[in-house]
């Protein structure tokens, strides 16, 4: 299976987390050695978003804050490269090109993010796209998609499968808004949708998730 697992910074890195980061490390070489193609893509965190403030701070436009998060999530990503070794591909790539390619070679794709407007949810997509992905999985910092945001409301329920419309219905209605984005970017949505990439989001705290997740095992919220 072609499998890009969306690391979130929030899991691995708000603060780094090197036990986390490990059991992501290890997670990717068992998949490698199932016989599965893995790209990777971690998110900033915490630390992006702080890099992004004095960014500002420094009266860096907006552009060049995003290249300030960009390079912390690549960062994130080296640290990943460096601890895969031999599985991993040499570097952190920084194009769609050159991530395809060193997949190409039977590597362990690891990236940040791409270029500035985006997120690495958008990454994963677009990576996604060009490879022809069989499944994308987001470790994330909730444990799947609640049907109002549950740290608002006690009678919100985790929806366990999701059609893409559904989820864009959700964006739209205004009330769910702030606590849906922040689990899933639309403009990320908008690809996986058009590409129909069957999307998993777990609780990425505990790896064994994102294992059932390819086993096909429900878990998280199942977008497809
Ligand atoms: P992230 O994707 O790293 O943060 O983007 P996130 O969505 O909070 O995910 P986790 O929890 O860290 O995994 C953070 C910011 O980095 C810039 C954007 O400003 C984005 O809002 N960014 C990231 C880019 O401009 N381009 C990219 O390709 C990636």
């Amino acid at each position: 299976m072609k499998v890009v697992v969306r690391v979130g910074g929030s899991v691995v890195g708000s603060p780094l987390n090197a036990p986390m980061i490990n059991r992501y490390v290890t997670l990717l070489k068992d998949w490698k050695n199932q016989g599965h193609k893995v790209v990777a893509v971690v998110g900033g965190g915490s630390l992006a978003r702080e890099f992004i403030k004095v960014a500002a701070y420094l009266g860096l436009e907006e552009e060049r804050r995003d290249w300030a998060a960009i390079h912390v999530s690549r960062l994130f990503a080296q640290l990943f490269v460096l601890s895969l070794g031999d599985s991993g591909c040499e570097a952190v790539p920084v194009s769609l090109d050159e991530a395809e390619a060193c997949l190409k070679k039977e590597k362990i794709v690891v990236m940040g993010g791409l270029r500035p407007g985006m997120t690495t949810d958008t990454v994963a997509a677009l990576i996604g796209e060009r490879v022809k992905a069989d499944l994308l999985v987001k470790g994330s910092n909730v444990d799947g998609i609640y049907t109002k945001d549950p740290r608002k409301y006690c009678d919100a329920k985790k929806v366990d499968k999701l059609r893409f419309k559904e989820l864009v219905g959700l964006f739209d209605a205004k009330q769910h808004k702030a606590g849906i984005n922040q689990i899933i970017d639309p403009e990320a949505v908008k690809i996986l949708a058009k590409i129909r990439l069957r999307t998993i989001v777990v609780d990425g705290y505990d790896t064994a998730n994102l294992v059932f997740a390819v086993e096909g095992r429900q878990v998280g919220t199942v977008i497809e």
